[in-house]
């Protein structure tokens, strides 16, 4: 029947919402709607061609777009926001609720382990959640104390790094003529990855590891097991099995050698389970080290990706638009320390962090399954009364593109918010708050079951960083445009390439953190290397 209808152009899919149908090839489209080895860089010219003239259509079926190809599982793409968060809501171990789809998560499984919270589903995606969320919780993270150790051992790691590039900015201003002049052009995102990187292995899991080999060793190594992640998905699915090919070309084998490295770096992550360092010592769980080894790859590889988009996007936002900055300066300057109360009170901060996770998501879609035909009831149209349904066969694939939806002027355009949804204005996050947010939701962190563990940590890391950075170093981004370039995670194309200039000279040096039981490890202790592009390591 599927097939049949499929080669007489049904739609698929049943109710009274229409979806509007993708054709296979079509002239003067983006890009092919599926990814082969020559778009797969550029997945978000593959979702764009979903949309392609569909803005042409009225009603939802210009929101929610499919591809049926005979013989395949359809797959549905969906820019509408109600759909997004209606199937987000119903993805979760019970009978008829929809799965997170393993199929553009291949690559990473075959990286990671299949046996982890991203990967898995139904009772095995359960029992994941059990035995790996719990450090990652609010309710632990957020318990007072343990807060301030963390957030000042955070700041402290966060202020030292940035210390050493102030000196740095400050003898090259003292040496060059005028003064106070003196401004770097550097690239801020591979800096930032560092950063984040020692944050999550040093202070959150107490390993000791030197930020010279953070940046030298276990960065590059992780970048190359994300591109390997990313072009093994693509290629895989196509029918090369990357992985299963011998290493005779010198680019799969310095790809099985960066594997080797993330293994080094997960094991020593995991050794510092039986020392109970940082939030080990609240990780109370009977499940075995090789149990939680899948888990603990995906929250290195797929956490450093994450955080390192969310705040490379902040800053790259804030580098185009001085009036915020200047703000969000006016804000901070005067706070030493991010308690969760400190940091509920920074509106200009928090509306920042919520338009950039917005305008430029880091996770960008979010993968769905149907595993048994299901029914979405949707509630009537504005100014209709018919209640909506959808009918989605079992086995579609599903893309919930929240790249499309919040920059579609229909959700997030001047008639709702008062500014364009495809410009960044964290005044609309700020008016926003004063209403039901309920009917904004970005998808950031994901929704329903589903969503994100590590939110309250990421968000930490973020702040604290972009509030770091924004409190010593004015920053100009060197363009206007902002060319987003995605693989696992989004990211500005240009790498956060600025123009960085401190905002005091020959100020005291910004205040780290001394609290006694705080002390960071000797393998973090003033920085060896100058972070921020200087290259080379201090003296
Ligand atoms: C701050 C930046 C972060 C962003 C923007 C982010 C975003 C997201 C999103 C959108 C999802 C849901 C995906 C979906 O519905 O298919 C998700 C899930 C997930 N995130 Fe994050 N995340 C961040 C940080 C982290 C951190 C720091 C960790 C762990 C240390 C983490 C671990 C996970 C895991 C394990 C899942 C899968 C949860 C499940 O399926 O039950 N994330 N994240």
């Amino acid at each position: 029947m599927g097939f049949l209808q499929s080669i007489l152009k049904q739609s698929p899919f049943r109710g009274t919402m229409p979806a509007g149908r993708v054709p296979l090839f079509a002239r003067g489209r983006p890009s092919l709607p599926f990814p082969h080895p020559w778009n797969y860089h550029q997945p978000i010219r593959i979702l764009d061609s979903f949309f392609w003239r569909a803005d042409e259509v009225s009603g939802p079926a210009r929101h929610t777009r499919y591809l049926d190809v005979p013989g395949f599982d359809p797959i549905l793409v969906t820019r509408d926001p109600r759909l997004i968060r209606a199937i987000s809501t119903i993805t979760s171990d019970q009978p008829g609720h929809f799965d997170r789809d393993t199929l553009p998560s291949s690559g990473i499984a075959r990286a990671t382990g299949q046996d982890t919270l991203l990967y898995s589903n139904g009772a095995s995606w359960k029992h994941q959640k059990k035995i790996a969320t719990p450090p990652f919780a609010r309710t632990t993270l957020f318990q007072p104390e343990r807060f301030h150790d963390f957030e000042s051992l955070f700041r402290h790691t966060v202020a030292q790094r940035l210390e050493v590039m102030q000196r740095r900015l400050q003898e090259q201003s003292s040496s060059a003529a005028p003064p106070n002049t003196a401004a770097l052009d550097v690239e801020l995102e591979p800096e930032i990855k560092a950063l984040m990187l020692e944050m999550l292995v040093n202070c959150f899991f107490g390993a000791q590891i030197s930020y010279d080999e953070i940046y030298d060793r276990y960065v590059p190594a992780l970048d190359r097991v994300i591109a390997h992640i990313v072009r093994d998905t693509v290629l895989t699915n196509v029918g090369v099995p990357l992985h299963r090919l011998p290493a005779f070309t010198s680019g799969l084998k310095k790809d099985q050698q960066a594997k080797l490295i993330f293994e080094e770096l997960t094991d020593r992550v995991i050794a510092q389970r039986s020392a109970c360092t940082g939030l080990w010592g609240h990780f109370k769980s009977d499940a075995s080290d090789d149990a939680l080894r899948g888990n603990i790859r995906v929250f290195l590889a797929g956490a450093l990706e994450a955080t390192t988009s969310y705040a490379s996007w902040a800053i790259a936002h804030l580098a185009r638009h001085p009036h915020i900055q200047s703000r969000l300066y006016a804000e901070i300057h005067s706070i030493n320390e991010y308690s969760p109360e400190v940091l509920a009170r920074c509106t200009v901060l928090n509306s920042v962090l919520d338009e950039t996770l917005r305008l430029t998501p880091s996770l960008y879609f979010h993968p769905r399954r149907a595993t048994a035909e299901t029914q979405i009831d949707l509630g009537p149209l504005p100014g209709t009364t018919e209640p909506q349904t959808f009918i989605i066969p079992k086995g579609t694939h599903i893309l919930l593109d929240v790249w499309h939806a919040n920059r579609h002027e229909d959700h997030w355009g001047v008639t709702k918010t008062g500014y364009r949804a495809d410009e960044f204005h964290p005044e609309r996050s700020e008016k926003l708050a004063t209403q039901d947010r309920g009917d904004f939701l970005h998808f950031g962190f994901g929704h329903g079951p589903r969503f994100c563990p590590g939110k309250n940590l990421g968000q930490l890391e973020v702040a604290l960083v972009v509030g770091a950075c924004v409190k010593l170093f004015e920053f100009e981004s060197l363009t206007n445009s902002i060319v987003p370039r995605a693989g696992v995670s989004t990211k500005p194309l240009d790498g956060v390439r600025v123009n960085l200039r401190p905002r005091v000279m020959n100020a005291a040096p910004i205040q780290t953190a001394s609290e006694p039981g705080n002390s960071v490890s000797a393998a973090s202790s003033p920085a060896t290397r100058c972070p921020f592009g200087f290259g080379g390591k201090s003296q």
